[in-house]
């Protein structure tokens, strides 16, 4: 009975809405705006209202049962006129989805104009691409875990009498005997993690999920999130994969340093004042460095996820990939009349790649035949051919800063006055807390760290990592003396902290050791920074209403902070009904549907009488739907933001003129041991402010950093040591098997493309200089890729079907033996990077964003931390109201109504205020940390490039 009511308040939540929409607006119909017609918004709004009444009629989409007949993000008729207009229905037959031309979906000109209730069409459109997204989330759900540690046939036979989705632990995810916590968890009866591995984040990530405790633990494989027969295209595995590319693809085929050169090189109006990267000398100001800029995001956000990314994983191990040699990298051929071509030394120069690159091999853990098993009348591998492993520990637990294995550990220095902090020193001439110390001879080091801050994750260090990791030490600090100073008014006071070896102590606020207090720090910080990360970071990489919303909700819910009630019951409903419930369907379907209401974080954490030695109670708010939680190969494929990256920031000094530049230094120069000296020689506030201001390079063809193109590398042991990290992107993906772009799409559940024209944006004016430069690239991609002559007895794919329900074949629609593109060969990053279509405000595209609303949602939900672990018995109640509150003391709130949303002053801000006040004067005005500083946010969404009224001398705002 509980469950039917809290089910309607959900299902009326989300659909109250729409239908609340129509009701408002029916009587007030008035004119249009449609192609080729005089406008005319009542005819319009009618006609829109009438669409919605169908919509409403024809019932609820029916999550598919099937992989072949998914939503593919496309709606019906009378859905996208209901809910977008004849704009949405225009564009219905492009591959792209359909949500991002709804009502409200972009800026203020995504509203209707003349329309009786701007309002209610808003709301349509915003609560329709928020249902268009959740459908989207629950079927990748349902379709799209692909374990690679040998659960999968589990996943699909079921066991125990227990469906697939709903098994909840695996033999495979025990700790193997040779692990020092063996004995500890249970040795070979079953394993549950107690005492004092339950109580913190461990080194190596075990005890987590206190069933499953080598779950997403370090040096686990990577799992997939496509069907294992479509990985590794270039083999030929099976008759779909050899009918989809035709031998035409291979490691080093397209040639990936053609394609980087042809396709990734940014175009530079004055190569000599960029220098290929490396500016001019003395940081002079007339170096510049064209590329093309997102007017919404700062260096500091593409900083931000480089800092991420050394969170959640990685295939090298302290530095290196495989030992034994080295492979080349390409610059050897070209596509001409279809046939691959060796390159002439005339050619080589011109395009500026280097046949003398080498690089070594990626790490592989296991390329034995995996096995195979029946299900259902269909044969399925066990895993893919091969594994690979994330030497990293897969939760968001801070380990770049705190480590992931004995090794890194050593790097994580504490300070011995008190070993609850982490150490900071101070540097002659610089004010504040200090910076992290630099790594010591008897560290354990690389060659290329040399000069380095000593810090768990060092590679590939750049001046924004060294920026973060200086940022977040502070901040662990900043709460270890807020606990000190807590202390000291109050030592006696419950702490909030419990032993789980002797819960009933009450552990007093003068009884936390400086080893719990560390451990505390930790969970908050990484808390604080997946909190960021959801409704800072993402909400303004994918700057739009629906997204807002959407990203708030993952965290906080759709219900909102200030209704705790209904979520606390939900809460409980999710962790005790639903996620214990041995049906899959329930599982995976319903689960994530009505955590929107309440949001993921804290689930499962507020169930009456919580007892920390209960199993249950500490473990109960996760959900694994089935598969153990890991990232897959295509989430790092869609993590290769590599064009984000600017070749020279704009230096600026906060103690002088913030509206100036005063120097334009070359990434480069700032890049490992050189990143920790310009820190040091120019401080904090100064490099923040910097990166504040500068916008960050768009995600798109002919973007990435001239420098990347052309780093070099000591520790290669190759005749250049030199590397095209845009070619090594392709290189990689390839070596890890990630399916090419078409296909990959497919498996998301995303539309295919039949031609490289699809990549051209049809929503702009034929006649638009935008659109003649993209169909210039459409050229290029078709130069290297190429064509060939189809043949429709030939079928591709089993993922979907074409729209009158025939397989796929290699004609992709057109006529028999026609010449089509091979837009199945096409890599995945050149994909993504070339799709000019997008939702408004969105820096990523919609492919790397469904890999996104998967895997980011999954982050969360597997982490007992972020869920029925978020307790002051682990916390502190110091650490669950920060990390509540964004800081100390109670909620502050931001002034306003940014985007027509109160809202808190948002975390990373705070935490910016707090660490280096001296930017608290330039923060004032910001709202979200990731916007740049300077800019003037305008009114809904606006991608405006404007000053705010303080910074119209900003020479960054000259045309
Ligand atoms: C100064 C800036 C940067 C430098 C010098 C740099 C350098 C590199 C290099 C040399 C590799 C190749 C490792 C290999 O496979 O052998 C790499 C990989 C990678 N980079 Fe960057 N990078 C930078 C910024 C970024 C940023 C901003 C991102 C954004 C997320 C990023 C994401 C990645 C990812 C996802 C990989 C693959 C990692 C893996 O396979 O585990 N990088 N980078």
């Amino acid at each position: 009975m509980v469950m039917k009511t809290l089910l309607s308040v959900l299902l009326f939540g989300i659909l109250r809405f729409p239908l609340l929409s129509i009701s408002q607006t029916r009587d007030k119909a008035s004119a249009v705006s449609s192609a080729n017609q005089e406008p005319n918004p009542k005819k319009e709004e009618a006609a829109e209202l009438r669409a919605c009444a169908q919509m409403v009629l024809g019932g609820f989409l029916q999550v598919s049962n099937m992989r072949d007949q998914r939503f593919e993000g496309k709606v019906a008729e009378p859905t996208a006129r209901c809910r977008g207009g004849q704009y949405a229905v225009q564009f219905r037959t492009t591959p792209w989805v359909d949500w991002s031309r709804y009502w409200g979906a972009g800026d203020s000109s995504s509203l209707p104009t003349g329309f009786l209730s701007v309002k209610g069409a808003q709301l349509r459109g915003v609560t329709g691409a928020l249902l268009d997204l959740e459908y989207q989330r629950v079927e990748l759900i349902k379709f799209n875990l692909f374990d690679n540690s040998g659960t999968y046939q589990n996943y699909i036979s079921g066991s125990g009498g227990v469906t697939g989705p709903a098994v909840k632990t695996w033999p495979e995810m025990r700790l193997p005997k040779d692990n020092p916590y063996y004995l500890a968890v249970g040795g070979d009866k079953e394993q549950v993690c107690k005492g004092d591995l339950i109580r913190a984040r461990t080194l190596t990530g075990i005890c987590n999920d206190i069933r499953n405790p080598l779950m997403g633990s370090a040096g686990m494989p990577f799992a997939r999130n496509v069907e294992f027969e479509t990985t590794f295209p270039d083999v030929g595995q099976t008759t779909l994969t050899q009918n989809r590319h035709g031998g035409r693809i291979g490691l080093l085929t397209p040639d990936p340093q053609v394609i980087s050169r042809k396709l990734f090189t940014r175009l530079q109006s004055n190569p000599a004042s960029c220098n290929a990267g490396f500016g001019l000398p003395d940081n002079s100001l007339d170096a510049n460095c064209d590329y093309q800029k997102a007017p919404f995001f700062n260096v500091l956000a593409a900083y931000w996820i480089q800092f991420m990314t050394h969170d959640w994983f990685s295939h090298m191990d302290e530095g290196h990939n495989a030992p034994g040699g080295y492979m080349e990298v390409g610059c050897r051929s070209k596509l001409v009349n279809n046939v691959q071509t060796s390159l002439t030394p005339d050619e080589i120069q011109k395009l500026g790649c280097r046949p003398g690159d080498e690089v070594d091999k990626t790490y592989v853990l296991s390329d034995s035949p995996p096995g195979q098993f029946t299900s259902g009348g269909r044969a399925y591998l066990t895993r893919a051919p091969k594994t690979f492993a994330n030497n990293n520990t897969a939760w968001w637990d801070a380990s770049q800063l705190y480590g992931y294995d004995e090794t890194s550990l050593k790097r994580v220095k504490h300070d011995p006055q008190d070993p609850a902090k982490m150490l900071l020193e101070l540097v002659p001439g610089k004010s504040g807390p200090g910076y992290l110390p630099i790594l010591l001879p008897t560290d354990p080091v690389q060659p290329q760290w040399n000069g380095q801050e000593s810090v768990a994750f060092p590679d590939n260090w750049s001046i924004g990592l060294s920026f973060l990791h200086n940022l977040f030490a502070r901040e662990h600090n900043s709460f270890v003396d807020e606990f000190r100073r807590q202390t000291a008014q109050n030592p006696n006071a419950d702490s909030g902290l419990r032993n789980p070896s002797d819960p009933k102590r009450v552990i007093r606020n003068k009884d936390v050791t400086p080893d719990e207090l560390f451990n505390v720090a930790r969970l908050v910080v990484a808390a604080e920074i997946a909190k960021i990360h959801t409704i800072e970071w993402t909400p303004q990489l994918l700057y739009n209403e629906p997204l807002y919303k959407g990203t708030n909700a993952n965290w906080n819910g759709f219900l909102g902070p200030d209704d705790r009630d209904v979520p606390k019951a939900l809460s409980d409903v999710m962790a005790h009904s639903l996620a214990t419930s041995k049906n899959g369907k329930k599982e995976t379907q319903w689960y994530s549907v009505f955590t929107s209401g309440p949001g993921i974080f804290g689930l499962g954490s507020t169930v009456s009488h919580y007892d920390i030695t209960n199993p249950n109670d500490v473990n109960g708010g996760i959900n694994l739907f089935g598969s153990p939680f890991n990232f897959p190969e295509e989430f790092v494929t869609v993590y290769r933001l590599h064009p984000l990256v600017p070749d020279l920031i704009e230096y600026r000094d906060v103690s002088k003129d913030p509206n100036q530049i005063v120097e334009k230094v070359p990434v480069v120069q700032t890049f490992e041991g050189k990143a920790t000296d310009a820190m040091r020689s120019r401080g904090l506030a100064n490099w923040g402010l910097s990166m504040g201001r500068q916008r960050l390079g768009l995600l798109t063809l002919h973007n990435d950093p001239q420098f990347l193109q052309n780093i070099r590398l000591p520790r290669l042991d190759t005749p250049t040591q030199q590397i095209d990290v845009a070619a090594l992107d392709l290189i990689r993906d390839r070596e890890h098997g990630v399916p090419r772009f078409n296909e990959f799409r497919r498996q998301y559940g995303l539309r295919q493309l039949t031609s490289y024209d699809d990549f051209v944006d049809e929503t702009l004016p034929a006649d638009s200089p935008a659109r003649r430069q993209q169909m210039e690239t459409v050229a290029q991609i078709r130069e290297i890729y190429g064509t060939h002559i189809c043949d429709s007895s030939k079928i591709i794919t089993d993922a979907q079907r074409n729209l009158d329900g025939t397989p796929i074949n290699d004609c992709l629609g057109h006529p028999n033996g026609s010449i089509i593109d091979n837009i199945e060969d096409v890599d995945t990053v050149v994909g993504w990077l070339g799709e000019n279509t997008r939702p408004h405000g969105f820096a990523i595209s919609e492919t790397q964003f469904v890999v996104f609303i998967l895997n980011a949602s999954r982050r969360l939900y597997s982490d007992r931390f972020f869920t029925s672990s978020f307790r002051p018995e682990f916390y502190t109640q110091l650490g669950v109201d920060w990390v509540t509150h964004n800081g100390p003391g109670p909620q502050m709130m931001e002034v306003g109504e940014p985007n027509g949303h109160r809202q808190p002053v948002s975390p990373l801000k705070r935490v910016l205020m707090r660490n280096i006040p001296e930017l608290t004067t330039e923060l004032q005005q910001v709202v979200n940390a990731f916007d740049p500083w300077a800019r003037d946010r305008g009114q809904y969404y606006s991608l405006g490039w404007k000053p705010r009224p303080d910074a119209v001398s900003d020479p960054a705002f000259k045309p």
